[in-house]
C-alpha cells in the first residue's frame, strides 16, 4: 500500500512586495544585493491578523477540491508550521474546525523549513501502516511575524504562504521513500530564542541566523538526503524527473542540483517570487508545477527541506 498524492493546493496572501518596496519602507537594502545573494525578487506578506491557519485553510480547500474529496472523509490532518496561531491548540485543530471535519487525528509538526518533508514522512508511515487512509498535509507560515525588520540580513529573505497535499492509500505507487534527520547541536545557527512566560515574552522573539553557517550546512545535507531517499527507493538520482528543494536561496538550490547532477531545467524554483516561506515553500512550489502542467502523473518527484533545529528531510514520490 502506498500513500499517493491525489490533490495539491496553495495560497499566497496579498500583492507581491518587491525588493524595491522593502527599501522604500526604510530597510537599508537594495534590489541588486538581494537578487545577487539570494535570487529573491519579491515575497508575499500576510495582513495583520491573517494567521497560518487562515492561509493553510485556503490551501487545504484547494487541495481537497483537486482531489475531489470532502473534508469529512479525512482521517489525518498534519500541519507543518513554526508560526502557529497559538501556543495551543494546534494549527491543525484550528484548520480541522474550519474545514468542518470531526474525528480525524490532527496535530502540528515543528521542524521549521524541513517541516513539510517531515510531515509527508509521518503521513506516509500512518498510511502505510494501514491505520489511516486519507491525509491532509499542510505547510503554512507567517514568518513576517517573527522577523526583526531592523535586521536587514534576515528580514529580506522570508515571506508568508501555505501549501497543501491530500494523500490517499492506494495500490498505485505514490511515496517511494522518505528520510528525516536532525542535529540539535546546531540549534544556535538559526532560531527564534524566545518564549512566553508569566504573561510576557522572555528571551528574543525574533528570527536570528548565522547565514554563512546555514548556507554550508544546507548544501551538504540537501545533497546527502536526496541521495539517501533515491538509494532507499532503489533508484539513481538520474531517475528523478523533478527536484523541489526548500526555497531559501537560489545559490543553495543551484549548488544542490549541481552536486546531484540534476539539470537546471528539472529543478522547480519559486524563491524568486515567494522568498523563503519555510515549511510552506515546498508545497507551494509543488502546487505551482502541478497546476502549470510541468509535473505529470507517473513522474518521479523529489522534495526536500532543511532548516532550524538543525533538521533536514526528503521524500521521493511517483506523482
Ligand atoms: O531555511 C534556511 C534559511 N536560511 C538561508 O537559506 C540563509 C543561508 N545564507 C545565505 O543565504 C547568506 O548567508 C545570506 C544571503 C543570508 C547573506 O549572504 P552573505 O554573502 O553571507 O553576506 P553577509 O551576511 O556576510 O553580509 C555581507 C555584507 C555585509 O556588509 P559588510 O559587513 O561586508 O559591509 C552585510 O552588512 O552584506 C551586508 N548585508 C546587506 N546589504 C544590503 C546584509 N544584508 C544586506 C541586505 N542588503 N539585505
Amino acid at each position: 500500500m502506498y500513500a499517493r498524492i491525489v490533490g495539491t493546493g496553495s495560497y499566497l496572501p496579498g500583492a507581491p512586495v518587491s525588493n524595491v518596496d522593502l527599501a522604500a519602507r526604510g530597510i537599508e537594502t537594495n534590489d541588486e544585493w538581494i537578487v545577487s545573494r539570494t535570487g529573491i525578487r519579491q515575497r508575499h506578506l500576510a495582513e495583520p491578523g491573517q494567521t497560518s491557519s487562515a492561509l493553510g485553510l485556503i490551501a487545504a480547500q484547494r487541495a481537497l477540491a483537486m482531489a475531489g474529496m470532502a473534508a469529512d472523509e479525512l482521517d489525518l490532518i498534519i500541519v507543518a508550521t513554526s508560526t502557529p496561531d497559538f501556543i495551543f491548540p494546534s494549527t491543525a485543530c484550528l484548520i480541522q474546525g474550519q474545514l468542518g471535519n470531526k474525528g480525524a487525528a490532527a496535530f502540528d509538526i515543528q521542524a521549521v523549513c524541513s517541516g513539510f518533508a517531515y510531515a509527508l514522512g509521518v503521513a506516509d508511515k500512518f498510511i502505510r501502516s494501514g491505520s489511516h487512509r486519507k491525509a491532509l498535509v499542510i505547510g503554512a507560515e507567517v514568518f513576517s511575524r517573527i522577523l526583526d525588520w531592523q535586521d536587514r540580513g534576515t528580514c529580506v529573505l522570508f515571506g508568508d504562504g501555505a501549501g497543501a497535499v491530500v494523500l490517499e492509500a492506494s495500490v498505485q505507487p505514490g511515496i517511494l521513500a522518505t528520510a528525516m534527520h536532525a542535529d540539535g547541536s546546531q540549534n544556535g545557527i538559526l532560531n527564534v530564542p524566545g518564549q512566553v512566560c508569566g504573561g510576557q515574552v522572555t528571551g528574543d522573539p525574533f528570527l536570528r541566523m548565522d547565514g554563512q553557517a546555514v548556507f554550508k550546512f544546507a548544501v551538504r545535507v540537501l545533497a546527502d538526503v536526496a541521495e539517501e531517499v533515491c538509494a532507499n527507493a532503489g533508484l539513481p538520482t538520474s531517475a528523478v524527473d523533478w527536484l523541489i528543494p526548500h526555497q531559501a536561496n537560489i545559490r543553495i538550490i543551484e549548488a544542490t542540483g549541481k552536486k546531484l547532477g540534476v539539470d537546471r531545467d528539472k529543478v522547480i524554483v519559486t524563491v524568486d517570487r515567494h522568498g523563503n516561506t519555510s515549511a510552506a515553500s515546498v508545497p507551494l512550489a509543488l502546487d505551482e508545477a502541478v497546476r502549470d502542467g510541468r509535473i505529470q502523473r507517473g513522474q518521479k518527484v523529489l522534495v526536500e527541506g532543511v532548516g532550524g533545529g538543525f533538521t533536514w528531510g526528503a521524500a521521493l514520490f511517483e506523482f
